[in-house]
């Protein structure tokens, strides 16, 4: 029996729609003084009610400015935020450059601490060697992380996965072998039917109810040690991990083959923490902060869940001095429509902090075997913006220099991430229209009110690093 053996992605919905039923009230015939009486004394009672309602209302608003829409608990505390990179095998960069620990001692902290559950978001899945016939030492890691997950559901670890239909280029062997030995429940999530294109790109994991992974690194043992990966491990930080199941849950509750997105949204998927509403985190005991989740595409994102798109944008307007960007791939248009069209939502943000506000911005995009040839004309356009009404607009590729070993899809830089003055963002997507309107992701924003070693600190010291390295080609728009 095959994992995908009951699903079909051409089922057709028969579930129905939620629909709130509001009992029709009932006509009040007066008919009897006994009734009257009644009606009386509960206007009586009413009068009463609104009184004290209107009474706690004044006093509320005299001890908070805020009336409306208070979070049912605050979400604040300590938690532990560690930056995690993967650095290609064979790449050094130079002596005292900052250096920090490996996603794949991240994931082994995870694995180590989880006693009752953990929920993995996936794209597909590819831990192992044999996965991609590749025989190397360097698929060690992504072996481990297997065989660690096994070792976790055989402790009694409830282990969910959601991820993307398996494909040909993407069988994803892994998930169905952990299905197969009862080892954790897989879900497929299959965007086009729920959004009319798409996959779920995300790469995230939950472990319980306490502590979350978000990053660009897949389930692939080349993203631990053969590409260029940067993600976030949070630790010990309940409010906020339950914030990311609710990411979670609206992924694993579609994934249902007869699923429909919801509308209204129940509350168990809503979230009041947002932009304007950041949890109160201290970070490392110490570093206050905002923090707030994100989620693409906006169709997944109940009442009040900020959108990844809206939330990059939103960062790049609220740029005063500097913007720093690391995509793997940017493309102010489509990419997987029929016909593809422009969409500079993106590009103009960044243009107008250069042009209007003087705000410093540097774009470094990947550049690989497969990069599609015509990345460049956009980033060339967007550097020829640089000097003009005072504009500073610097754009780079960062190449991944070659090694060796012949291993297919590899040497790349795959990081998604912003450093603002401001703020720390750390995403899973592509900047193209595609992975905002139809695909799966999460962004992760942290918004410091102090300095010195932050989150976003080291994630300046990491653009800084890759930028300074001797792995970057400067893009001009005369090339
Ligand atoms: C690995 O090799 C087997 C046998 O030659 C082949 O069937 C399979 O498609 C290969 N897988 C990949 C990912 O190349
Ligand atoms: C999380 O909290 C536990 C219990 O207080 C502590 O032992 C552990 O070191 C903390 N882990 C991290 C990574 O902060
Ligand atoms: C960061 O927080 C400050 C207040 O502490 C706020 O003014 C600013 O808008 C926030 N930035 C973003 C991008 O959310
Ligand atoms: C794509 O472009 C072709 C040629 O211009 C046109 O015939 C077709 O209808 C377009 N398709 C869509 C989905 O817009
Ligand atoms: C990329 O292409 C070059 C030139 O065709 C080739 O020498 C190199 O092996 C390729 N690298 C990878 C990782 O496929
Ligand atoms: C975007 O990122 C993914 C990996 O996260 C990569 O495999 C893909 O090819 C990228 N580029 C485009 C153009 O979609
Ligand atoms: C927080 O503490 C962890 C564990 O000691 C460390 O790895 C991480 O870099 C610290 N984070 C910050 C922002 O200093
Ligand atoms: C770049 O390469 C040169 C020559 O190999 C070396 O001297 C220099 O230190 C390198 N710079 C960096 C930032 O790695």
């Amino acid at each position: 029996m095959s994992l995908h053996a009951d699903y079909s992605p051409m089922m057709e919905t028969d579930s129905k729609p939620q629909v709130f039923v509001t009992s029709e009230s009932k006509r009040f015939s007066p008919g009897s003084v006994r009734c009257r009486f009644l009606v009386i004394f509960v206007a009586a009672l009413g009068i009463i009610a609104l009184t004290l309602i209107i009474l706690q209302f004044v006093v509320h608003k005299n001890t908070n400015t805020k009336t409306t829409k208070l979070p049912d608990v605050a979400c604040t505390g300590d938690c532990t935020i560690t930056l995690v990179e993967s650095i290609p095998e064979n790449v050094a960069f130079p002596k005292g450059s900052i250096h920090n620990p490996s996603i794949y001692s991240g994931w082994k902290n995870l694995l180590k601490m989880a006693t009752k559950e953990i929920d993995i978001a996936s794209f597909y899945w590819t831990l192992r060697g044999d996965d991609t016939n590749t025989s190397d030492p360097s698929t060690k890691q992504g072996e481990d992380v297997f065989q660690s997950l096994e070792a976790a559901a055989e402790r009694g670890v409830k282990i969910r996965i959601v991820q993307s239909p398996p494909s040909k280029t993407f069988p994803s062997l892994d998930t169905i072998e952990l299905q197969k030995k009862k080892l954790a429940e897989v879900r497929l999530l299959d965007m086009t039917r729920l959004v009319g294109s798409g996959i779920i790109h995300t790469k995230m994991w939950l472990v319980d109810g306490q502590h979350f992974y978000v990053g660009s690194a897949n389930q692939d043992w080349r993203a631990l040690t053969q590409v260029q990966e940067l993600g976030l491990m949070t630790y010990n930080c309940s409010c906020l991990a339950e914030d990311m199941s609710k990411i979670f849950e609206v992924y694993w509750d579609l994934a249902l083959p007869k699923s429909k997105i919801p509308d209204p949204w129940p509350d168990k998927y809503k979230t009041s923490i947002n932009a304007d509403s950041p949890a109160q985190i201290k970070i490392n005991g110490s570093n206050a902060a905002g923090i707030y989740l994100a989620s693409a595409p906006k169709q997944l994102c109940p009442p009040d869940r900020a959108d990844d798109l809206s939330t990059i944008l939103r960062i790049i307007d609220s740029a005063k001095q500097f913007v720093y960007v690391s995509v793997m791939d940017y493309f102010p248009t489509t990419l997987y429509t029929e016909n593809r069209t422009y969409w500079p939502v993106i590009d103009d943000a960044l243009r107008r902090a250069a042009f209007d506000r003087k705000v410093k911005v540097r774009l470094l995009a990947s550049l690989w075997n497969h990069t599609r040839p015509d990345m460049k004309y956009y980033l060339q356009s967007l550097a020829a913006l640089n000097g003009a009404n005072d504009a500073s607009v610097q754009v780079k590729f960062y190449k991944v220099p070659p090694f060796s070993k012949e291993i297919p899809y590899t040497r790349v830089n795959h990081n998604k991430f912003m450093v603002t003055d401001s703020v720390a963002y750390v995403g899973t997507s592509n900047w193209s229209a595609d992975y905002f309107t139809g695909t799966a992701g999460i962004g992760y924003v942290i918004n410091e009110t102090e300095t010195g070693n932050t989150v976003r600190a080291q994630l300046q010291a990491v653009f800084e690093r890759n930028w300074d390295s001797n792995f970057t080609i400067s893009v001009n728009c005369n090339q």
